[in-house]
């Protein structure tokens, strides 16, 4: 095997490696130094353990095998499934040295990462990211957890894998649609933190909707510096890493308001993206140009660019007053204040954050 790049997210004795490349799955000893004790259980869904689980198995020969097969999607995020789990362990005695790997997308790692937080108060877990989101954000940085009816991921627990074994080839099988919900996250580091990588997107954005290997490889390597940094520096969550949210206010209450599962994730992430950038012109930060690059790069990384427009202001305004980053009742804000420079803030003027919500198919023009 050529070597995998590996990236490292630095949390003292918590540290672990991200490793990246092509037909990483059929690495045993990727796998094996992380797993602790006998007993593994893959937890997967219904869609991704047909096209790997096999092969996943096949590299973990001598341990005590079992697997959990989720139905596929994000309304399966739910602690119904997190209690379903865990009787599934409990009866086949799964004991506290047992590692549990998460072979999915998002959904998958985020679950997998919240039933090894609490199963017997914690036990190692694996991340194997198959989708291109879960391979540049959601399998880094130990955020795991459900959704509520009134809220996205509002029950969790930080909690860090011992690794993270990403292999880009399963991303051949990935739908479209999926890669570009990918792309939205991937675009999100740019703007935030890194606008060499920003221009760098600009350029290849074409190579990468048409899965050009070198070009997913460089922005999966990239994306997930970029996270392994904030995590460093703010693992927990009590300032920049809160800037890992960009478009997450608005898109968390798009994902609500239209019912988890109806907008992909990555999309109800661009859209709000896109009303972050919109507001932030508003607020007399970011140039229209800007907000115009950013709107076009969604748009040709076949993302949406207009919101839902059955939302209305007051259901936004209701869901984003629940947002886990508001402290004291008022809505924080991830801004931009230029490309690749991100800014948290509260202070919004509300007919401004109006003309946002209600700027619609107009956002990046100004007339
Ligand atoms: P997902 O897990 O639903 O996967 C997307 C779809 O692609 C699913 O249908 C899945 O079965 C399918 N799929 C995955 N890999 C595939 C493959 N290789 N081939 C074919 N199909 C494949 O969604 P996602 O976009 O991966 O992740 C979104 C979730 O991640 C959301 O729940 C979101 O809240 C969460 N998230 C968490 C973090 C975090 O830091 N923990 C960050 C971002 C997003
Ligand atoms: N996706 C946001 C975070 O990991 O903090």
């Amino acid at each position: 095997m050529a070597d995998p790049i590996t990236v490292s997210v630095e949390l003292g004795n918590r540290s672990y490696p991200i490793f990246i490349g092509s037909d990483l799955l059929t690495e045993r000893e990727l796998f094996t130094p992380y797993i602790k004790g006998s007993q593994v259980c893959i937890i997967s869904n219904d869609v991704v353990a047909p096209l790997y689980l096999e092969k996943l198995k096949a590299v973990l020969t001598g341990f005590e095998l079992k697997e959990f097969i989720l139905p596929d999607g994000e309304a399966e995020k739910t602690l119904d499934n997190i209690a379903h789990i865990y009787d599934a362990l409990l009866s086949d005695r799964f004991e506290r040295n047992v590692t549990l790997i998460a072979l999915g997308g998002g959904v998958i790692g985020d679950m997998a990462g919240f039933v090894a937080a609490t199963y017997l108060r914690g036990v190692n877990f694996i991340q194997v990211p198959t989708s291109l989101l879960a391979q540049v954000d959601s399998s880094v940085g130990g955020k795991t957890g459900v959704n509520r009816p009134l809220g996205k991921n509002m029950v969790g627990a930080f909690y860090q894998p011992q690794c993270v074994v990403a292999d880009t080839n399963t991303l051949n099988t990935l739908p479209n649609k999926e890669l570009s919900a990918g792309l939205a996250e991937v675009i999100k580091y740019g703007l935030i933190n890194n606008l060499e990588f920003f221009n760098w997107l600009e350029a290849n954005i074409v190579n990468l909707t048409q899965r050009n290997k070198d070009s997913l490889v460089h922005a999966i390597k990239t994306s997930c510096e970029e996270k392994a940094k904030i995590v460093t520096a703010d693992e927990k969550e009590t300032g920049i890493r809160a800037t890992l949210n960009l478009g997450h206010t608005f898109g968390h209450a798009i994902e609500a308001a239209m019912g988890y599962g109806s907008w992909l994730h990555g999309e109800a992430v661009a859209i709000g993206m896109l009303m972050a950038a919109d507001l932030s012109w508003r607020l007399g930060k970011l140039n229209i140009e800007d907000v115009a690059s950013i709107k076009a790069l969604l748009k040709v990384a076949g993302l949406p660019v207009v919101p839902p427009e059955s939302i209305t202001k007051s259901e936004y305004l209701s869901l984003m007053s629940r947002d886990k980053k508001n402290v004291k009742g008022s809505i924080r804000f991830v801004l931009l204040e230029k490309i690749g420079k991100a800014l948290l803030t509260a202070d919004v003027d509300s007919n401004l954050l109006e003309q946002t919500l209600q700027a619609g198919r107009t956002m990046g023009e100004t007339s």
